[in-house]
């Protein structure tokens, strides 16, 4: 291609060409994602910056991390509905308070979690959170929530749920199955509606299934205050966010580098979701490597929040003590997004 490395653009749009087909599968996503992120990384060693700086030269904003202690649907081996029940240390002064509040929370959850519910509950479920045989969602946002109390730190804490309800939902009976118990759209909504005035949850991603556009309008309505987030309903994608924007469905997008494929096009949505005053959240996979690169993604993103499971086990570690190494390099230039998580200042 005889292109200089800092091409990002070009050199992406050249990759996406040459595989031409609408979901990268000539070529393979996870080839032009690898190829795609080592230009970046090349282009930033070659100017001798960090990548975050390399990215973006205002980047400042180090992310709450949205840390998701207890491990439920496909991520676990227990019958809970919901994949992930989160606590988010929103309260804290800075990213490195924020993950001491969490790794002592952390330690206080476990041993309490296996005094509860036996030892098996603390095996790690595959984003490194607790997995305790429980059905019914309140006992789990309970459990973590007495965790949190236990700690001192209920002040500065916050929760979010991720439901992933495609998983959860009938298409035949057009019904969710949340707690065991069939509900409509209608009923699904009235449970977030009961949640949300029981506890202080602050975000919930994919409430409804995947498809439901206008369940999401109705949903993000009904929980004025409240982050709705669409991972599985935009799937990074810039033509299905733009679908949501239209009509006020969903008000934050989750971010995957490697759902969509490309550095420039996932930079694309990020950059869309910001214009429409949608929030940004970074996520990584269930399925994850020791690569840290999402920690400075969401630094360069000024995102304000990043989803990379528990802090245990290194490939999640690698991604937090990344952003402990970012917010030291910036020094006084940091600001920890805290309770402005989805519009960061
Ligand atoms: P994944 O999703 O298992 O597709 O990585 C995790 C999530 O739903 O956020
Ligand atoms: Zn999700």
């Amino acid at each position: 291609l005889d292109r200089d490395v800092t091409e990002q653009r070009a050199l992406d749009q050249a990759m996406v060409a040459l595989d031409g087909t609408p979901n990268k599968s000539r070529l393979g996503a996870n080839a032009i994602l690898g190829a795609s992120l080592a230009v970046a990384r090349a282009a930033a060693a070659s100017l001798e910056l960090p990548l975050y700086r390399y990215l973006n030269s205002e980047a400042h904003v180090l992310p709450v991390p949205m840390m998701n202690l207890v491990n439920g649907g496909k991520l676990s081996s227990n019958d809970l509905c919901f994949q992930e029940f989160i606590m988010m240390p929103v309260g804290a002064e800075s990213f490195s308070e924020a993950l001491q509040i969490t790794a002592e929370i952390n330690a206080i959850l476990r041993p309490m979690t296996a005094e509860r519910y036996g030892k098996l509950a603390i095996n790690v479920g595959d984003e490194g959170g607790v997995v305790p045989p429980i059905v019914d969602v309140r006992e789990a946002l309970n459990l973590l929530r007495d965790a949190v109390r236990q700690s001192g730190y209920e002040p500065k804490i916050v929760y979010a749920l991720d439901c992933a309800a495609t998983h959860l939902y009938d298409h035949r009976t057009e019904t969710y199955q949340f707690e065991g118990k069939r509900l409509s759209r209608d009923g699904a909504i009235q449970f977030f509606k009961d949640l949300v005035a029981e506890y202080p949850i602050v975000s919930i991603e994919d409430p409804l299934q995947e498809d439901d556009y206008e369940g999401f309008v109705e949903i993000t309505r009904a929980l004025p205050g409240v982050q709705i987030v669409g991972d599985d309903l935009f799937v990074t994608n810039k033509a299905r966010l733009a679908r949501g924007i239209e009509i006020g469905a969903a008000n934050s997008v989750l971010w995957k580098v490697n759902q969509i494929g490309t550095l420039t096009e996932a930079m694309e949505t990020a950059t869309m979701a910001f214009r429409n005053a949608y929030g940004v959240c970074v996520s990584e996979r269930s399925g994850e490597t020791e690569d840290p690169m999402i920690a400075d993604l969401v630094v360069a993103l000024n995102g304000g929040q990043i989803k990379t499971g528990a802090p245990v086990r290194s490939e999640r570690t690698a991604k937090y003590n990344r952003l402990l190494q970012i917010e030291e390099e910036l020094g006084s230039a940091a600001t920890y997004a805290g309770r402005a998580f989805r519009r960061p200042v």
